[in-house]
């Protein structure tokens, strides 16, 4: 079977396990706290399957959604035509990307930031530099290595008598380039049916200290601050275990 993106089914069991209206209402919470514009309108970078999607257009933000996979996009499409929402699916490269118009807040999940070298993550920001209106937010959810990326994690979640089993691993490439493989596989009993489906990617690791000297030396973001657990009230420095990290920067 070819890989995990192109299963988008078989992905939102996976990560299922997220309270989609309570990451909604940490989204909004920033929105308060730290966004100098109002929001109306969002930028979900990997997109994948829009989870968010529904619940933000529930309370009245406009959508738009970009994604590498054309799996993902029409399988997001469909949810969009099932609940009647008018949304904008873009397919498209989150190190280089451009849109039709600006948006108030740009978001990316589940340490999706896909850059495989140094060159490839200032295009990044670049990117979402020319999308972002001043004073907006960017929310970037883990995609800073807090933790080591040999770390291996193991789930199993059912959903309509389909059973998913998932590891997430890492592996170091070049300590150098700072470069390390990750591997989410999967084994699925579907009504019987078994399958194994692994999705591999190179990634370039961020450290947090890295992370804190780039956004100094970018003219065109500030650094707001990280919480651990998608808790506003449970400042990074302060955790002991370090999970779901979210970490705050903004457009000035
Ligand atoms: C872990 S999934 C996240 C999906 C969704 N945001 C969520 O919260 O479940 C990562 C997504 O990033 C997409 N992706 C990978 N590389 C990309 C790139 N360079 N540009 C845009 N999307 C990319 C994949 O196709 C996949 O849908």
């Amino acid at each position: 079977m070819s890989n995990l993106y192109d299963n988008p089914k078989y992905y939102e069991i996976v990560f299922s396990f997220r309270d989609i209206p309570g990451e909604v209402d940490v989204f909004e919470e920033c929105f308060k706290h730290f966004s100098l514009i109002p929001v109306k309108s969002v930028l979900e970078l990997g997109c994948g399957n829009s989870p968010h999607m529904e619940e933000l257009v529930k309370r009245g933000y406009q959508y738009n959604g970009l994604d590498l996979s054309k799996a993902m996009l029409e399988y997001s499409r469909q949810k969009a035509l099932r609940i009647g929402a008018k949304v904008n699916l873009i397919h498209g490269n989150m190190i280089d990307f451009s849109l039709d118009a600006v948006v108030d807040f740009v978001y990316i999940t589940l340490g999706s930031l896909y850059v495989r070298n140094t060159s490839e993550l200032m295009k990044h920001f670049d990117s979402v530099s020319a999308v972002l209106k001043k004073g907006g937010l960017y929310l970037l959810d883990w995609c800073i290595q807090f933790t080591l990326s040999s770390d291996k994690e193991t789930w199993e979640i059912e959903k309509e008598r389909i059973k998913v089993n998932t590891t997430v691993s890492g592996k170091d490439i070049n300590p150098i380039e700072q470069t390390f493989e990750e591997t989410i596989a999967i084994e699925v009993n579907d009504h019987g049916k078994h399958h194994i489906i692994t999705e591999k990617n190179v990634k370039r690791a961020i450290y947090p200290q890295e992370f804190l000297c780039l956004v100094r030396s970018l003219k065109d973001f500030e650094f707001v601050g990280w919480w651990n657990n998608w808790d506003l009230s449970q400042l990074l420095e302060q955790a002991t275990k370090i999970d779901r990290p979210i970490t705050l920067i903004r457009r000035i």
